[in-house]
């Protein structure tokens, strides 16, 4: 038995998953954000280990025999978030997220100061990033930084806590911009950019490999037979990607969380910064990901639903299975900013088009094109890595809209497959971590390919219709730094 930990932005989600890979049970408790200052995005780290004990708690009660066998855990997390730790391990600060953009000058700063940034990171430097964040603090919380002894990524405090030890994987800490993602080890000369050392970091293991085991006393808290070993898990996105056993070239995929990506697994570094692509390695060893990530996709859904104070569903309906047309309304997703390909924390959303005759299905529809759009600009940066996209499997929570499945395939113009849900997301791929840290077993034995249970081809009689709309949506970005 394994259990998959996947600490998310909007919630914790942890899965029970058995030998036979299937999903015994879950649990999920909801996080809060906190947005102090406009582009501003912060959560406490207690509530992280309130939700991830509360999720075990219940799968205690609930499941208790299948908890007791569990040999292995994965966990998964939210990106490039900044948490400072003190001398005994305790939080200085909230949590500074993957969405927030305060720090956009000191990512300026940070690329003067070490010009190799781009080609030992893969990245280019953005506030999302961890590094960034450092920097941001050295000026305005100069004290905190002071009494800073160590820097975690989310999912790694959440380790802490659960075994004692601060250990990493390698595709959570590409996010950080610290990381020679080539050698897959952290980069003295990007530590010492940011005024940090090797001493301020976590020990590094694969993602697949064994880490670490969680404390006699939590085992026996859940009514453990063992303390499970703990695996190094991954990054949402890389965990997304296991989950779905895309572990090998060709196996692109869609992410439609909170955030959104277009991701692309390969053999070798392909990548692209000036085009604002993201290079992840793989929680897998010897591979790596590609990506251009999007901060805004069912956000989005959200955000208008809460709009229009109806459900998600409800908004939903009205469409029916596949649009007819192109919405005369056109909407950026640019609601928290933009990494790909624009790299503007300071741009924010629009809707264009509104006449007396706009209702609201043409909204809805606008903000489902809209972030279909977006993802046809990631899809383009990663053309320019010389990463060609033929057809894409979708997973999180947007990929439950047939609607917005069919916009998305006729705008990438390229098929685009669902998977049944309980075996997708990021929480299944921790758990199939934390069974090949136990097992050692072939990643490719593990990382299968879920069944797809439909495929939703692009509509002949609207990609031309789409193509058109695309090249118009992209006059409306005016950058605003
Ligand atoms: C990826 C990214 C997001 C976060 C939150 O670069 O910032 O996907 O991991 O989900």
């Amino acid at each position: 038995m394994y259990l998959g930990i996947d600490l998310g932005t909007s919630a914790v989600k942890t899965v029970l998953v058995d030998g036979a890979q299937r999903v015994i049970a879950s649990e999920s408790r909801p996080l809060a954000t906190a947005s102090p200052q406009p582009g501003y995005y912060e959560q406490d780290p207690a509530q992280w280990i309130d939700a991830t004990f509360a999720t075990l708690d219940a799968l205690k009660a609930s499941h208790a025999d299948a908890l007791a066998a569990v040999e292995g855990i994965g966990l998964s997390g939210q990106m490039h978030g900044a948490t400072l730790l003190d001398a005994s391990a305790r939080p200085l600060r909230p949590c500074i997220l993957w969405n927030d953009g305060r720090s956009a000058a000191e990512c300026r700063v940070l690329e003067r100061r070490w010009p190799e940034l781009r080609a030992t990171t893969g990245n280019k430097a953005m506030p999302g990033f961890t590094a960034p964040k450092l920097l941001w603090i050295a000026t305005h919380e100069p004290d905190i930084l002071a009494a800073t002894k160590l820097v975690l990524l989310p999912k790694a405090y959440l380790r802490l806590v659960l075994s004692g030890e601060a250990i990493e994987d390698v595709s959570d800490a590409s996010g950080t911009l610290w990381l020679d993602v080539a050698r897959r080890d952290w980069s003295d000369a990007a530590l010492a950019a940011t005024g940090l050392s090797r001493d301020h970091m976590p020990r590094l293991v694969e993602g697949c490999a064994p880490a670490t085991t969680l404390r006699g006393e939590l085992a026996q808290r859940w009514g453990m037979r063992r303390p499970p070993i703990i695996a190094g898990g991954a990054g949402d996105n890389p965990a997304g990607a296991v989950g779905i056993g895309a572990i090998r070239p060709g196996t692109a995929f869609v992410s439609l969380g909170t955030s959104g990506a277009l991701l692309a697994p390969t053999g070798t570094i392909a990548a692209n910064p000036d085009r604002v692509v993201h290079t992840f390695c793989h929680a897998i060893p010897d591979m790596w990901i590609q990506a251009g990530a999007i901060l805004s996709a069912a956000s989005c859904l959200a955000w208008i639903a809460r709009l229009f104070g109806v459900a998600e569903a409800e908004l939903l309906a009205p469409l029916g299975s596949r649009p007819r047309a192109p919405s005369p309304v056109s909407f950026l997703p640019y609601l928290a900013g933009e990494r790909t390909p624009h790299d503007d924390p300071a741009v924010r959303g629009m809707l264009d088009g509104l006449s007396h005759g706009t209702d609201r299905g043409m909204i809805v529809q606008a903000v489902l094109e809209g972030v279909a759009f977006a993802l046809a600009d990631c899809r383009d940066a990663l053309a320019g890595a010389g990463i060609a996209i033929t057809e894409a499997d979708v997973i999180g929570g947007g990929s439950r809209s047939p609607f917005w499945l069919s916009v998305l395939a006729s705008v990438l113009n390229v098929p685009v497959h669902r998977f049944a849900g309980g075996e997708t997301g990021a929480a299944f791929g921790a758990a199939r971590l934390g069974r090949l840290a136990v097992t050692g077993e072939a990643t490719a034995a593990v990382c299968t390919r879920p069944q797809r249970i439909e495929t939703f081809e692009p509509d002949t009689g609207l990609t031309d219709a789409y193509a058109e709309r695309l090249s118009a949506w992209r006059e409306l970005y005016r950058p605003r730094h």
